[in-house]
């Protein structure tokens, strides 16, 4: 009974390796450059959005979000009551104060009881600003109601996609859903930038702020001038290239358990062979999130 059971293993084969290379010896290994550019491109085209910011991690992109989307102290986000902290801790972030709604027997956020929430808090004279529904562990939420629900009271949804990059919903891919959506690249999602994640959005105006309160909200000027808090949130160069080998497997991964065998190579590659085992480190994501 000592053997654990991992959420998604990470599978990292030569093509990650080269990868990696590529961008330490292009000398960008500064943040930012030329693979989180097409990292972004790229990962914006996968899940069907006009854009993509990757990041350090989709907390950073659950909390810039909600901050672009201007939740703040006072501010009530109706969330699921089954998810991982970050989901909660990025509301209490801005100050604003998170209000959980049940499940249904899919372990997502239950329509019918995100309306009756709505209906509660409003009788009270409490407004809600935004709800952030979570695709627990793969399975895509009825956005389809709860937007209509959101709409029908005024409020944003930010879709929380963090463990569910790769799905889709009706042939349409996680982080597809809301006006915005976070993915996550922890080591124990599906694929990894061994920590990361992004903010995927249609909206041009999101992805610039988003953009700018990552980098410190630091004015586009040659000195150093800021207005407001920045965060400093951006995804470094080396990982995003980490992160395009991993994106362009993703379809091919491993869905979850064990570390990876060498058996699991995409077939005819060397370039896709997982790591040998003696190069590999023991995988250290156990199941926490
Ligand atoms: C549902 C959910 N939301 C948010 C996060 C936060 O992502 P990260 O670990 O990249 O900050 C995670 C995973 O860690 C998660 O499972």
């Amino acid at each position: 009974m000592n053997e654990r059971t991992y959420l998604s293993a990470p599978h990292v084969t030569e093509l990650e390796e080269a990868a990696v290379l590529r961008a330490i010896r292009s000398g960008w290994v500064a943040p930012l450059g030329p693979e989180v550019d097409a990292f972004e491109q790229e990962l914006a085209d996968y899940c069907g959005r006009e854009y993509a910011v990757a990041l350090s991690s989709g907390t950073a992109a659950l909390h810039l979000g909600l901050l672009t989307l201007g939740v703040g102290p006072g501010d009530i986000v109706l969330t699921s009551s089954m998810t991982f902290a970050a989901t909660a801790n990025s509301i209490t972030y801005t100050g604003a104060e998170p209000v959980f709604v049940d499940c249904d027997d899919t372990g997502n956020i239950d329509p019918d009881l995100l309306e009756h929430a709505f209906q509660d808090l409003e009788s009270q004279g409490q407004r809600v600003k935004a709800v952030m529904p979570v695709d627990l562990l793969g399975k895509i939420v009825e956005h389809e109601r709860i937007d209509t629900i959101a709409e029908q009271y005024g409020a944003v949804v930010l879709s929380d996609a963090a463990e569910s990059l790769g799905a889709r919903r009706n042939g349409v891919p996680a982080a597809a859903f809301g006006v915005a959506a976070a993915v996550s690249f922890n080591g124990n999602k599906v694929m990894t930038t061994s920590g990361g994640g992004a903010l995927l959005t249609d909206d041009e105006s999101i992805a610039t702020h988003v953009r700018y309160l990552a980098t410190q909200a630091r004015q586009p000027v040659v000195h150093y001038e800021h207005h407001h808090i920045g965060h400093n949130y951006r995804m470094s160069n080396v990982l995003a290239a980490l992160g395009r080998a991993q994106l362009s497997r993703l379809d091919e991964m491993p869905s979850s358990g064990s570390p990876p065998s060498p058996t699991t190579a995409p077939p005819g590659t060397t370039s896709g062979s997982p790591l040998s085992s003696s190069s590999r480190p023991s995988p250290v994501s156990p199941a926490t999130t």
